[in-house]
């Protein structure tokens, strides 16, 4: 009987096959020679400035990989759909090439992203991105064919072509949603408005203008003294939980930016607002108050 029971809850903990891939993936450690090549590649191409922070999102505030890949997900879906239809062919063939157009952005928001990943997360990365090209080379395929009319022929690449863009779809999904790349990391601090005002520590504490670490209970803080002002952020980059005490203080427009040691996240001090990606979700903030006996107070900023 208890056998029984062990034999069928074991049975309930095997994993799928495709999570099991895509675990096996985030170990693949074979696969880091091509990452570091590919990394240094997209980071020569594509420095730091405003147009990886334009593919990254930072002005939208959100990633902007995710919503962009519904385009041509859901032009090749939809060209499948008719392909089973009949008097269909040319409405196909343009919603074909549409996907394919899609595409190109959509490829160069999540390349950005991919080159500031950590490397369980590259690794899924670029088999998705593997499995992304061959489903592009298919879709490319069946465009030609159905241009020189042989339409059974573009069906059939297209169908090809759709197997290795759900394959793909998959690892994205693995790659946001069970490994995190993409949300915020600091979200959850967000959640604690009601938290009145705390003793910190005394001013003479702090050195001035060098960030130092703090606990709030459970909560890592960013501590930063100016002279006689105080800015407090959450300390885990909401990129990818980098330590930002162990950044770089610089000044962009006149205000004072910590620089994530991570990848680069460039944050102003004062409000947590994104200056630099590849982050694209504001740092929490707390604002600060210095008691008569020089205690340092904090909240999070509303
Ligand atoms: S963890 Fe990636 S920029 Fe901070």
């Amino acid at each position: 009987m208890n056998r029984q029971r062990v034999s069928r809850i074991s049975r309930s903990l095997v994993r799928p096959r495709p999570l099991q891939v895509a675990e096996d993936l985030e170990h693949a450690d074979a696969l880091d020679g091509s990452s570091r090549f590919f990394t240094k590649v997209v980071r020569r191409l594509l420095p730091p400035g405003p147009v990886k922070d334009l593919l990254h999102g930072v002005p939208v505030g959100h990633p902007a990989h995710p919503p962009l890949t519904d385009i041509p997900i859901g032009c090749f879906m939809s060209a499948a759909v008719l392909d089973l239809l009949p008097g269909t062919d040319r409405a196909a063939e343009v919603l074909v090439a549409t996907g394919l157009a899609a595409s190109v952005p959509t490829a160069l928001t999540g390349i950005a992203d991919w080159s500031s990943l950590h490397s369980e997360q590259q690794r899924v990365g670029l088999v998705h991105a593997v499995s992304n090209i061959t489903a592009g080379t298919f879709y490319t395929a069946s465009l030609v064919a159905r241009r020189r009319g042989y339409f059974g022929t573009g069906k059939a690449l297209s169908f090809a072509g759709l197997t290795a863009l759900v394959a793909g779809a998959y690892l994205g999904g693995h790659l946001a949603f069970r490994q995190g790349a993409g949300p915020s990391h600091a979200e959850s601090i967000t959640h604690l408005g009601p938290l009145g005002w705390h003793d910190l520590c005394t001013v003479e504490e702090l050195p001035d203008g060098w960030p130092v670490h703090r606990n709030l209970g459970y909560i890592s803080l960013f501590v930063l003294r100016e002279g006689d002002d105080v800015y407090v952020l959450a300390d885990r980059c909401s990129h990818l939980d980098g330590p930002l005490h162990q950044g770089r203080m610089i000044e962009v427009d006149e205000e004072t930016c910590v620089v994530c040691p991570w990848h680069g996240s460039t944050f102003r001090v004062s409000d947590g607002t994104v200056v630099h990606g590849p982050a694209t979700g504001r740092q929490p903030a707390f604002e600060t108050r210095v008691g008569d006996n020089g205690m340092i107070q904090v909240r999070p900023a509303r």
